[in-house]
C-alpha cells in the first residue's frame, strides 16, 4: 500500500537556515506557481502583478482584495515553497494597527507563509508590532516602488548620502523582527556590506551576489515582459517570442478552416 507524503513547504525559519542562495520568484496565478513551485524555496505574490498583470504603470493602484485573489491562487498551485504577500500601497503605512489587519486578513483568508512591506527605519515600529504578533515579515529597503514618486522614478539607490540611509533602514528592519530583507536596485557594495552587517536574510534584486537569496519578477526572467526592463533583469527564457509564434499558427489554422479538425469535435466523420 502506497501512502502519498506532501512536500513540506518552507517556513520563514527554513528559508532562514538554509545553506545554499534561497531561490525566489514571483508568482500571481496559479499555473505559474504550479511551474515555479518545484524550483523555488520562496514565491512572492508581488505587489508588481499591477505592473505585469494589469498594465498599470505603477504599483500604487494594487488593492489588498487583488492581492489576497492572487495570494488564494499561488498557494492553491504550490507545494513546497513559502509563500510570501506583499502589503499594499496604503494597507499599512498609516499605523501598525492598520498593518495588522491588513496583514491577519491577507494570512488568514490565502494560507501564505509570510508578509512583505516597503520601508525602512520609518516603519520598524510596524514590523515589531506585527512580529510580535505572529506575523512574519520580511522587509523590503533600498529602491521602494510604492514610494516611486518621492524616489523620483525607478532609478538605482544607493550613492553617497543615501548609503548610509540605507544601511540604517537594514539594521533598523533587521533589530525590528524582520526574518529577511528584499534590498532592490541598490549599489553593489551597499547591498554587500548589508548582507554582511545584518543578521538576518537578505534577498537581493538588483542588489548583490552577496545576499542570501535573490528574485526576480518570473515574467521578467521568462520574457513575457517586457514594456520596462531595468538593467538587473536577465532573461533565462523567451516565451514572450514562443507564445508570438503559437498565436500566430492558431490564428493561420482558425482563419484556413484547418482547426478545429476531427480530432477535436465529437460525432464529425474522420477524413
Ligand atoms: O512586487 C514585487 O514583485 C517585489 C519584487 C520586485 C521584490 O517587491
Amino acid at each position: 500500500m502506497s501512502k502519498h507524503v506532501a512536500a513540506k513547504r518552507h517556513t520563514p525559519r527554513s528559508l532562514a537556515a538554509l545553506e545554499t542562495p534561497v531561490v525566489a520568484l514571483t508568482a500571481y496565478t496559479t499555473p505559474m506557481a504550479k511551474l515555479l513551485d518545484p524550483h523555488c524555496d520562496l514565491l512572492l505574490v508581488g505587489d508588481s502583478l499591477g505592473m505585469v498583470v494589469y498594465g498599470m504603470d505603477s504599483t500604487l493602484g494594487v488593492s489588498t482584495d487583488m492581492m489576497i485573489a492572487h495570494g488564494q491562487a499561488v498557494v492553491r498551485g504550490s507545494q513546497q515553497a513559502c509563500v510570501a504577500i506583499d502589503l499594499p500601497f496604503g494597507s499599512y503605512q498609516q499605523s501598525p494597527q492598520q498593518a495588522f489587519q491588513t496583514s491577519a486578513e491577507i494570512m488568514a483568508r490565502t494560507g501564505a507563509g509570510c508578509v512583505k512591506l516597503e520601508g525602512g527605519v520609518e516603519m520598524a515600529e510596524t514590523i515589531h508590532f506585527l512580529t510580535q504578533r505572529g506575523i512574519p515579515v520580511i522587509g523590503h529597503i533600498g529602491l521602494k516602488p510604492q514610494a516611486v514618486h518621492t524616489h523620483g522614478g525607478f532609478r538605482t539607490v544607493g550613492r553617497g548620502d543615501e548609503a548610509e540611509q540605507i544601511m540604517r533602514d537594514a539594521q533598523a528592519v533587521a533589530e525590528a523582527g524582520a526574518f529577511a530583507i528584499v534590498i532592490e536596485s541598490t549599489m553593489e557594495p551597499v547591498a554587500r556590506a548589508i548582507s554582511e552587517a545584518v543578521p538576518v536574510l537578505t534577498i537581493g534584486i538588483g542588489a548583490s551576489p552577496a545576499c542570501g537569496g535573490q528574485v526576480l519578477v518570473g515574467e521578467d526572467m521568462l520574457g513575457l515582459f517586457s514594456d520596462f526592463t531595468p538593467r538587473f533583469v536577465k532573461r533565462f527564457g523567451n516565451l514572450g517570442a514562443e507564445v508570438d509564434k503559437a498565436a500566430a499558427a492558431y490564428a493561420k489554422a482558425v482563419r484556413s478552416r484547418e482547426f478545429p479538425g476531427p480530432e477535436q469535435c465529437v460525432g464529425m466523420p474522420k477524413g
